[in-house]
């Protein structure tokens, strides 16, 4: 489902911060090494959307649950301070072996803290403190019930949580669309609108991007 006509599309595109050559060549490895897997790469605007909203948090602390090759990570990473740490969550070491060759040319690598586990794993072991800045989440959607829970008891006071696919390509308003992502992710849904810890909007950004802002 294209939310936006194509050729409104190509020009949003052209009028974002242009992609440099780190992301630009990621884009082109991507596509060549993991063939029909590249899809699951976010697109230039997004990208710039998740550069920009972590500098207007001005982020230090931040989580990613789904590196894939590393594109949103980088957008990411490379608006935190010198000083500032990414936690970047993912189970395939070949697509994140990707990712890690990128992050060591976009000069990150010292920021970006990889831990190849289930994400739910890794977020439980954290401790409970109210420290993270700054969350995407964009990786199996069953898990986003518990990523979201997760993480919005540790997200300090005016903190963000960022949601990837949130429309499924459209099937959360298809009523015969019932596999276990989609009923897992009209649940997240449906529990942000909801929750009283956080403001929140749903946005018509490519499958649908949720923001959560902890109050
Ligand atoms: C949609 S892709 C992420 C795309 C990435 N944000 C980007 O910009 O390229 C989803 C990722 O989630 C990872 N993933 C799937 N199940 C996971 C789990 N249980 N825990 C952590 N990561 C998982 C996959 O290995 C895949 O790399």
């Amino acid at each position: 489902m294209d939310i936006v006509n194509p050729a409104l599309n190509e020009y949003l595109l052209a009028h974002c911060t242009a992609a440099d050559d780190v992301l630009r060549d990621l884009v082109e490895e991507t596509r060549v090494a993991t063939a029909g897997a590249a899809g699951m790469q976010i697109s230039h605007d997004e990208g710039a959307f998740l550069t920009l909203l972590v500098r207007l948090v001005g982020a230090r602390n931040a989580v990613e649950v789904g590196v894939f090759t590393g594109y949103s990570s980088i957008c990411i990473a490379r608006a935190l301070p010198a000083d500032g740490r990414l936690l970047a969550c993912d189970v395939s070491a070949e697509w994140t072996s990707i990712a890690q060759r990128y992050w060591q040319r976009a000069g990150l690598s010292e920021r970006i803290d990889l831990r190849l586990a289930p994400a739910v794993e890794t977020l439980r072991a954290l401790p409970g403190d109210p420290v993270i800045d700054f969350a995407f989440i964009d990786a199996d959607k069953t898990g986003y019930p518990q990523y979201y829970e997760e993480l919005v008891t540790r997200l300090r006071p005016g903190g963000l949580i960022v949601l990837d696919n949130v429309l499924r390509s459209g099937r959360v308003v298809d009523p015969s669309a019932q596999d276990a992502a989609d009923v897992a992710v009209r649940a997240v849904n449906d529990t942000i609108a909801a929750d009283e810890r956080v403001d929140t909007v749903m946005l018509p950004v490519r499958d649908g991007v949720t923001l959560a802002r902890r109050r």
